[in-house]
């Protein structure tokens, strides 16, 4: 059949609160404009991130209570080591409260002072967690991932010849070389496994270990399975053994591709490396065997990993954000394509061309999109990444963006069609648009909790 549904019932629901428009704009100006000022229970779909939001599955629930909450040796960590080990292969598995918590055991040991580490796009965390180590971020994404409508299979693909001659000039700074699968930054984009493997040569190469940062890694080998010629017949579990086989190791944020609300873990098959980490866990998370994690949660995440390998919800979770992008498409709307994996992202600066970067077209999108319809959207451009020089002047990021996150099966077809509705009509009034300015802000992360004014 040509519909593709979604491949669950729904057993347990939380209802959705309607507002008035007049009540939104109200709302909104309260919190200075800024959406994450909002309460959850005023927005009417939420699309702020897919991290952490997933509707966890009957089994997993099971899990909950089946977890095993012993301090040391708990059952639920064997599950969840174990099912870890079967999918990537790695020999250390190191449990962590969410993704940038293994980022940060991480970094504070291989990071530091002169240290440079490269990936195709960091995730701000790990950019965060690597530059507070006093270690650089670098960034060698393809040329093609860096053009928001140029059509291609794997725009999240690192530029393998840059490595090499970054690796060829820096191969004493680096401590490892990292690859974000898919990639977030991006767009969402997928990475190819002749990329993977080709950054993994390089770097075995210069004698650098190779880690994924592997939050989407099902959705990646979804792209794999159906865009990368030789892989049309293999299972997604083959695909990622593959994807993972060429890993030295991994961070994960399990909130992404293990459907669970909190969790993540380290993976490396370095033994000495491994034990470093622990020292740190011990410390900052917790023991081995729980790391900052309930039992219940390793039991949840060992049961996402197993859910999520299921090719028939991928095919449902990729062509519900490719559905997303052809109504938009259709509708004259700009955005990144092709769609990426977990989220669709509207080009605002084409979206509203009358609005300069330095007046913020994405949170004017953004607050648009809440307005018309109660979306909450997260802007990714200025406002997220805009610096300023020393004359005050804003130096803005290369793409004005806003980035509608899709939560995991938490959301059916009417849902995304109401959000295609939404957007459409802002699009078509986009005359209205007004531009913004920010009236406070904190000297860090300042998309969190600045406050703005419309012009
Ligand atoms: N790496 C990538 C590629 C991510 O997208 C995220 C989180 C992290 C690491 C950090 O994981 O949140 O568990 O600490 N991304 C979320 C997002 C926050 O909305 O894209 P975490």
């Amino acid at each position: 059949m040509k519909t593709i549904i979604e491949p669950f019932r729904i057993k347990s629901i939380e209802p959705i609160y309607f507002t008035t428009e007049t009540e939104r704009k109200q709302k909104l100006a309260e919190v200075g404009y800024n959406l994450f000022g909002l309460k959850a229970e005023d927005v009417i779909i939420d699309l702020l991130t897919d991290s952490g939001t997933s509707a966890m599955s009957a089994m997993q629930w099971a899990g909950i209570m089946n977890g095993d909450e012993s301090y040391a040796g708990s059952r639920s960590f064997y599950r969840f080591e174990e099912t870890i080990k079967k999918i990537t292969g790695l020999d250390y598995i190191i449990p962590t409260h969410q993704g940038r918590a293994a980022e940060k055991i991480l970094f504070s040991i291989v990071g530091g002072e002169g240290q440079i580490i490269p990936n195709n796009t960091h995730f701000d965390t790990t950019r965060a967690n690597i530059e507070f180590s006093g270690a650089q971020a670098v960034d060698l994404l393809n040329e093609n991932g860096k053009k928001p409508d140029f059509i291609a299979d794997f725009k999240g693909n690192m530029d393998v010849e840059k490595l090499r001659d970054f690796l060829t000039e820096n191969a004493e700074k680096v401590p490892l070389v990292m690859l974000t699968i898919t990639n977030n930054s991006g767009g969402g984009q997928p990475v190819s496994m002749e990329n993977i493997r080709q950054v993994s040569e390089v770097s075995k190469t210069f004698g650098k270990p190779f880690f994924l940062d592997a939050c989407r890694f099902a959705e990646n080998a979804y792209f794999i399975k159906t865009r990368e010629k030789g892989y049309e017949k293999k299972t997604i579990l083959e695909i990622c053994q593959e994807m993972f086989s060429y890993a030295d190791g991994m961070t994960m944020s399990a909130k992404k591709d293990a459907l669970v609300n909190i969790g993540g873990f380290l993976a490396l098959n370095d033994g000495v490396l491994a034990q470093k980490c622990r020292n740190v866990l011990v410390v900052t998370e917790g023991f081995p065997t729980y790391g900052g994690l309930a039992g219940r949660d390793l039991e949840a995440i060992a049961q996402g990993l197993e859910e999520i390998l299921d090719e028939n919800y991928l095919q449902y979770r990729i062509r519900t954000i490719e559905y997303l992008g052809e109504k938009l498409t259709k509708a004259g709307v700009p955005l990144i394509l092709p769609t990426g994996g977990h989220a669709v992202y509207l080009d605002a600066s084409k979206f509203c061309k009358e609005i300069p970067s330095w007046q913020f077209p994405g949170q004017s999108i953004a607050c648009a999109l809440y307005i018309k319809g109660g979306i909450r959207a997260c802007e990714i451009g200025s406002v997220m990444f805009g610096k300023y020089d020393e004359d005050g002047k804003t130096i803005s990021p290369d793409l004005e963006l806003v980035r509608l996150a899709i939560p995991r099966r938490a959301y059916t077809q009417s849902h995304i069609d109401y959000v295609a509705e939404v957007i459409i009509e802002v699009f078509e009034e986009r005359a209205n648009l007004r531009p913004f300015a920010i009236v406070e802000e904190p000297p860090l992360l300042r998309h969190f909790t600045a406050k703005f004014q419309e012009l």
